[in-house]
């Protein structure tokens, strides 16, 4: 396999702050912990990220000192806790591009912000013979309120595909997205593949026929500097606990103006105007799509995540990640009998890494490796017309993040060696 790890600067070497991992894993105290007799080695990032001190604290200062709905209270207490909430808000709307807070719009997750969309402006812009464009690699979350939303309607579901090794075939992009397409509905980087999207040139294509575009930033918006702005997206999705953040806490950005036109979607407290036993308007934004008690406490935790991710820089992030995917593909192929799945430069990719071994399933793999105190994946990984595509019932996958370093990848091949031993190959 090709490697670009020797002619690439690294973070240190482009200028950039060098990351001081042995420093960054002092911050998370799971990590320090041993799974039986072995060293916890998590390499399971893609499925949820690992949580700095200063996001746990921040959830135990929250219900020690903060504790009280919000948006509601004239009591400091409440006010208090408004102001935490709103300020994660701003600082959301900043990480994402310089939006304006109003455009976004907290969730309980990725899946929760796509199905917001399908539910509001899907129900009122998609009829009969309209278009939506997906790519054959997204996660469920992105493909499943499509596949129903295009049955009820009578639309059709239009697929960008995927080539032997992982990219979007842009080939015959020209006769999927048409003056047809209504929605382009696509994953900026793949959580099977690693696979990073030309995003910001499908959106330019669907603008150019006057479709909307959602973006599924989920795998993406941990690993690199996002500009929903620069991508031109309508609608871009991220999960917090992807990215330190707690589980629970969506985040769905939209256009002022698509926000706007769309119906609500949860009906019931705070995102009303004036309420009548006839007659109901709806409150501004955001608050008209956050109908009941937000989740509060993870949504002000999520600051501190926003934090920790900016401290170290987005940049430098990437670059990190980058230089570990390719050591992590360089000493994955050397083994024998495995195969990698998605693109290897690491330039054009993440570091969720899928493989499998020609003679053990991936659960086996996944068992195996557990037994080392090593975290990975295995499964369809919520993409089952993809593994269909690659021919695969499932895959392992590891997938890294700002704590691991060469010495994780080292543990994760050498006890790939040991399985490989075990089963007597
Ligand atoms: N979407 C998450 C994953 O790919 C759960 O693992």
């Amino acid at each position: 396999m090709e490697s670009d790890i020797e002619n690439r600067p690294t973070a240190q070497a482009k200028g950039l702050l060098p990351i001081d991992i042995e420093r960054i894993k002092a911050d998370f105290p799971i990590l320090d912990q041993k799974i039986g007799d072995h060293q916890l080695v998590y390499l399971d990032n893609a499925a949820s990220t690992q949580k700095p001190r200063v996001v746990i604290n921040a959830i135990l200062e929250f219900y020690r000192k903060y504790n009280a709905n919000i948006h509601r209270g004239l009591h400091y207490l409440s006010e208090k806790a408004t102001a935490m909430y709103e300020h994660t808000r701003e600082h959301t709307a900043s990480f994402i591009g310089g939006v304006q807070p109003k455009e976004v719009i907290f969730t309980g997750g990725t899946t929760g912000a796509i199905n917001l969309v399908a539910y509001t402006w899907g129900e009122e812009n998609i009829s009969e013979g309209d278009e939506i464009v997906i790519s054959e690699m997204e996660h469920h979350a992105n493909l499943v309120p499509w596949v129903i939303l295009a049955k009820k309607k009578n639309a059709v579901l239009k697929r960008i595909p995927v080539t032997p090794d992982g990219y979007l075939d842009l080939t015959n992009i020209d006769t999927i997205i048409t003056q047809k397409t209504k929605l382009l509905a696509v994953t900026h980087m793949s959580n099977v593949l690693g696979t990073i999207n030309p995003v910001e040139a499908l959106a330019k294509k669907a603008h150019a026929v006057g479709a909307v575009v959602l973006i599924d930033g989920a795998q993406a918006a941990p690993h690199m500097p996002i500009d929903v702005k620069a991508i031109d997206a309508d609608f871009y999705c991220l999960s917090a606990h992807k990215m330190l953040g707690p589980t629970g806490v969506g985040v769905l950005y939209g256009k002022a103006e698509l926000l706007d036109a769309m119906p609500p979607f949860n009906l019931g407290g705070e995102m009303i105007r004036e309420v009548r036993f006839d007659k109901v308007t709806w409150a501004d934004l955001p608050n008209k799509f956050e109908g009941g008690t937000p989740n509060i406490a993870d949504v002000v935790a999520f600051d501190s995540a926003l934090h920790y991710l900016e401290e170290l820089g987005m940049d430098n992030i990437r670059q990190h990640e980058m230089d570990l995917t390719a050591y992590t593909l360089d000493q994955l192929s050397a083994i024998p009998g495995l195969e990698i799945q998605g693109p290897r430069n690491s330039n054009q990719r993440g570091g969720a890494i899928s493989f499998t071994d020609s003679d053990i399933h991936p659960h086996d793999i996944s068992t195996f490796l557990d037994s080392k105190g090593i975290a990975i994946r295995a499964g369809h990984h919520c993409a089952q017309p993809l593994m269909k595509i690659m021919g695969k019932v499932a895959t392992a996958r590891a997938s890294l993040y700002i704590y691991n370093n060469e010495q994780d990848v080292d543990a994760l091949v050498k006890a790939l060696g040991e399985m490989r031993r075990y089963f007597g190959l």
